[in-house]
């Protein structure tokens, strides 16, 4: 038995269901309870309507069918309403371990400068930066080496094509090494100095093991009224323990800068080998760390110092160098390669 409110009440029931459909699933059960071939809703309904008294069933008929495809239609539509809420919802597989995120780390050279400024910093020094294009007087001149002195040779220094002018300096050099800042500390404060000043310089190296045409140093002066060698050897001691550990033995072989007089250079015994000797100190049982020296009474000169009154000690060293010495790095290049495989070895 069948009739139009009849078929409304299903369609009503169609609707309510459709309305709780959630899946794809849903769907499909909802498809199969009402458009089956053998049990469907709307398969009873027909065999309902051909049963009916033959005046009404052109009627119902026709309302039958627009109910089947009405179905139809509103299942196919809320598949695609499903489908497009369900790619732009990212699909998160909570069963997965977890990604470790690579956490960032400072660069090994960064982590020796920090720790050879922090040395000093508890010294009592003030760390200044100065720039790295630089002029003559700067880099040379004042440092007491005149326009033929041999460190000026065209193998050694990066020459700018033109000078750079800026407010603050005229610029013609890459600076080769990081004493100009002592000259320009000088000229703006008084003694007492204390100063290290890291960053980097240029040199016209071809790339091998052990050079660069970029590297880093550090610079140190300290001047004052009665600054002596002994300080300069106490200080440069006891940042070698603090840096390369506590056993680590020192020398001083005399050297020559032209900003400094007496110059001695630094040695520390190996600590591949205890000053045995081995293949890191080549037999030596020694390795070389830095420059230094009393600072040339002509430096203070040239700044406007009183030679007479003030003395001081100056040093210089070599970010890279010191490094491959701590760490045992056989070939320089590899702090500027950015392999992770290198670079992960440094954890700060
Ligand atoms: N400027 C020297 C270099 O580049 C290092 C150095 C040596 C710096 C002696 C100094 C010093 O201040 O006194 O190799």
């Amino acid at each position: 038995m069948t009739d139009p409110a009849s078929l409304e009440r299903v369609r009503a029931e169609f609707l309510d269901e459709l309305a709780r459909a959630a899946s794809d699933a849903d769907l499909r059960a909802l498809r199969d309870r009402y458009l089956g071939r053998k049990s469907g809703v709307v398969t009873s309904v027909m065999k309902a309507v051909a049963a009916a008294p033959a005046g009404d069933r052109p009627a119902l008929g026709r309302l039958a069918n627009e109910l089947k495809r009405d179905i139809d239609a509103r299942i196919a539509e809320r598949r695609e309403a499903l489908a497009a809420l369900g790619s732009a919802i990212p699909r998160v597989d909570v069963t997965l371990p977890g990604r470790q995120p690579l956490t960032g780390r400072c660069h090994p050279l960064t982590q020796m400068r920090e720790r050879i400024e922090e040395i000093f910093l508890r010294m009592g020094y003030e760390v200044v930066e100065g720039p790295e294009l630089e002029d003559d007087y700067h880099n040379f001149e004042a440092l007491n080496m005149p326009a033929d002195h041999p460190a000026r040779d065209m193998q050694d220094t990066l020459y700018l094509a033109a000078p750079v002018v800026s407010e603050s300096h005229t610029a013609t050099v890459l600076r080769t090494h990081t004493s100009g800042m002592q000259i320009r500390y000088m000229q703006a404060h008084q003694p007492p100095v204390r100063i290290v000043s890291p960053g980097r310089v240029y040199r016209r190296d071809n790339f091998d093991l052990t050079h660069t045409p970029m590297f880093s140093q550090v610079e140190g002066l300290v001047v004052g009224e009665g600054v002596t060698l002994g300080d300069l050897k106490g200080t440069l001691a006891s940042f070698a323990r603090d840096f390369f550990g506590p056993d680590t033995a020192v020398r001083f072989r005399p050297s020559f800068f032209p900003y400094t007089e007496p110059s001695a250079e630094l040695d520390v015994s190996c600590f591949q080998c205890g000053g045995r000797g081995c293949g890191v100190c080549k037999r030596t049982g020694w390795l070389e760390v830095l420059g230094s020296g009393m600072v040339h009474p002509a430096v203070f000169e040239a700044v406007g110092y009183d030679p007479e009154r003030y003395t001081g000690f100056a040093f210089g060293m070599g970010i890279e160098r010191v490094a491959l010495l701590k760490y045992g790095v056989d070939d320089i290049r590899q702090f500027y390669e950015g392999d992770l495989r290198f670079l992960e070895q440094f954890p700060a």
